[in-house]
């Protein structure tokens, strides 16, 4: 059964197991296309195994492949659908212990996390990486607040609501938040 279809990757659902396939694009050059999705399925699966030991949960992997990933269904609501001031503030804080951890969600919308079971469960590492600077993390935050003012109601709340948690899960949340500032200002002249 089809559950979702993204802008990269078919999921279905077989057997209790979230299969995420990356097809291939015809608008890309043969040789390139195939190297970007393995080069994403493999990273998906190990960055989201990583966060896991940085305790961010997320699905545990079953299977990979080249083109293909295996998972466990996380049964729960899309944030995109519930956001509300305490949920924002418990994004805030898996947010920090990820970027405690060393790695960069990449796509941080509302559409990739989950609640489930009462915690916030991150989905979508296909963009993901590795980076420690200051820019970016700066600009994964940038990215959930774009979704937070373009999707969402009352976005200054949730947004301060966000802080709070990750301020509290991470050391350099300051120096990260004033960045974002900056990220929002270039933004505008761009
Ligand atoms: N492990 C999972 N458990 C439950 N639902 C999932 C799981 N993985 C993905 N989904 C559902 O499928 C949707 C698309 O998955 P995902 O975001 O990983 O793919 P994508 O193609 O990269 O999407 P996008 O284009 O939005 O980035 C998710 O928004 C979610 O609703
Ligand atoms: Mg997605």
């Amino acid at each position: 059964m089809e559950i979702g279809r993204g802008a990269e990757a078919v999921i279905t659902l077989e057997n209790g197991v979230v299969k995420k396939e990356r097809h291939a694009k015809s608008y890309r050059q043969p040789a390139l296309d195939e190297r970007i999705r393995q080069e994403r399925t493999l990273r998906e699966a190990r960055i989201m195994s990583d966060a896991r030991r940085h305790g961010v949960l997320t699905p545990i992997i079953c299977d990979v492949s080249r083109f293909e990933l295996k998972m466990e269904m996380i049964v729960g609501e899309k944030l995109k659908d519930i956001i509300n001031i305490e949920l924002s503030e418990m994004v805030g804080e898996t947010v920090g212990k990820l970027h405690l951890g060393g790695i960069v969600h990449g796509d941080l919308t509302t559409s990739n996390m989950m609640l489930t079971r009462g915690k916030i469960c991150l989905i979508d590492f296909g963009l993901s990486f590795y980076e420690k600077t200051v820019e970016a993390q700066g600009v994964d935050v940038h990215v959930y607040f774009q979704t937070l003012e373009s999707t969402h109601d009352q976005p200054e709340e949730l947004m301060k609501a966000f802080v709070a948690g990750y301020t509290r899960a991470y050391p350099q949340a300051e120096a990260v938040l004033q960045r974002v500032k900056e990220i929002k200002a270039r933004g505008r002249y761009l």
